[in-house]
C-alpha cells in the first residue's frame, strides 16, 4: 500500500545522506515527472539543486514564461534558458519526423550541456525517470539514461552525461507521482497536464518548420485547449492538440478568394498512450472552436478533427 506522505520523508531523507553537500543539475520539462522529482529533491537540498527549463521554441503559446513563474512560485532554483532561436536553426529545411526528433535531441543536448557547464562543482544528475521508463530503457540497451543516449551517438558522451545519476521516483508508477506531487501541495493544474511529447510543436507541424508556422500552431492549439478547459472537457481527454497541414485549401472572406492553411484537431482517450480511442466532442463544441480559430487565426481558412484510433493511427501525426 503506497503512501505518499511517507514516501517523501523516506526518498527525502535517503537522498540527503547521498548527496550531503553536493551540487544537482536538473532539466525541468514543464511536465509532471521533472517537477515532482524536482520539488522532492529542493526539500533535500535547496539551493544546491541548480533545475534548467529550455525553450525550445517549439512549447504551448506562453508555455515557457507562465511555468517559469509557476516553478519559481515553488521555490525552486530555476534558469530559465530562452534557446528558441537555437533550435529553429537547427530544424531549418528539415521535413522528415524522425530528422527533426533527432536536430532536436542534439541541440538540447548542446543546450543543457552548455549551461552545466557553467555551474562549478556539479556532480549530480537528476532526472524524473519512472519506473516504466526504467523498464523500458534497461530492455532496450541495458542501462538508465537511455532515451537521451540515443539522441548523442556520435563523439561521445556530453559531461553532463557523466555525472551520478539521482533518480528520486524511479520505483514509482506514473498515479503514485501525481499522489506524491499532491502531497507536496503541487499545483493540480500542474498535476493534470495532458502528456506533451519533447520535440513539441515541431511533430504537429507536417513538413518544414519556420518561426511562423510554429506561431500559427501556437494560436489554433490555444483556442482548442482553453476552450476544453472552459467547457470542462480537458480533465475528460487524455490528450489533445492541433496539427498544421502542409496543404493549402480554397475558401471565401467577403467578395474574397482565400487559399490557406487546413488545420486538424486531434483529441484522444488512452491510459498509456500505447492504444488510443478518438473523442467524441460535443459537435456543438466542434463548431464553436472552428469558428473561433477561422475567425481569429490569421492563415487559417479551414479545420478538419482527426476520426482515427491507434492502431494504426498514431496520436502524433508525425
Ligand atoms: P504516438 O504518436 O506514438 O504517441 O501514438 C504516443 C505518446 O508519445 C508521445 N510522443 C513523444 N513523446 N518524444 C516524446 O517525448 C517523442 O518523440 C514523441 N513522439 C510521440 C505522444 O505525444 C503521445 O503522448
Amino acid at each position: 500500500n503506497f503512501t505518499p506522505n511517507a514516501f517523501v520523508e523516506e526518498v527525502v531523507a535517503e537522498m540527503k545522506a547521498k548527496i550531503g553537500n553536493d551540487k544537482v543539475v536538473l532539466g525541468l520539462s514543464g511536465g509532471v515527472d521533472s517537477t515532482v522529482a524536482a520539488v522532492l529533491l529542493n526539500k533535500a537540498i535547496g539551493e544546491n539543486l541548480y533545475c534548467i527549463f529550455v525553450n525550445n521554441g517549439l512549447l504551448r503559446k506562453n508555455e515557457f514564461q507562465n511555468v517559469l513563474n509557476q516553478y519559481k512560485g515553488m521555490g525552486l532554483n530555476v534558469k530559465g534558458v530562452d534557446a528558441s532561436a537555437r533550435f529553429l536553426d537547427a530544424l531549418a529545411g528539415l521535413d522528415d519526423p524522425e530528422a527533426k526528433r533527432k536536430a532536436i535531441g542534439k541541440a538540447f543536448i548542446e543546450v543543457f550541456d552548455d549551461e552545466a557547464h557553467q555551474l562549478t562543482d556539479v556532480k549530480w544528475l537528476g532526472q524524473g525517470t519512472i519506473y516504466p521508463d526504467v523498464i523500458e530503457s534497461v530492455s532496450a540497451t541495458g542501462g538508465p539514461s537511455a532515451t537521451i543516449k540515443s539522441h548523442h551517438n556520435v563523439g561521445g558522451l556530453p559531461d553532463f552525461m557523466k555525472l551520478q545519476v539521482v533518480e528520486p521516483l524511479r520505483m514509482l508508477f506514473k498515479d503514485e507521482v501525481r499522489r506524491v506531487g499532491r502531497s507536496l501541495g503541487i499545483d493540480e493544474e500542474l498535476l493534470g497536464r495532458h502528456p506533451f511529447p519533447g520535440p513539441g510543436l515541431a511533430i504537429r507541424i507536417l513538413g518544414d518548420i519556420t518561426a511562423e508556422k510554429v506561431a500559427i500552431l501556437q494560436e489554433v492549439d490555444a483556442v482548442f485547449i482553453n476552450g476544453l478547459k472552459e467547457h470542462g472537457l480537458y480533465d475528460k481527454v487524455w490528450q489533445a492538440g492541433a496539427i498544421l497541414l502542409p496543404v493549402n485549401s480554397v475558401g471565401v472572406m467577403g467578395d474574397e478568394r482565400t487559399y490557406e492553411k487546413v488545420v486538424a484537431l486531434r483529441a484522444v482517450e488512452s491510459t498509456d498512450g500505447m492504444t488510443a480511442d478518438w473523442v467524441h466532442l460535443p459537435y456543438e463544441f466542434l463548431m464553436k472552436i472552428s469558428n473561433e480559430i477561422i475567425n481569429n487565426v490569421r492563415g487559417v481558412n479551414r479545420v478538419v478533427y482527426d476520426i482515427s484510433s491507434k492502431p494504426p493511427a498514431t496520436i502524433e501525426w508525425e
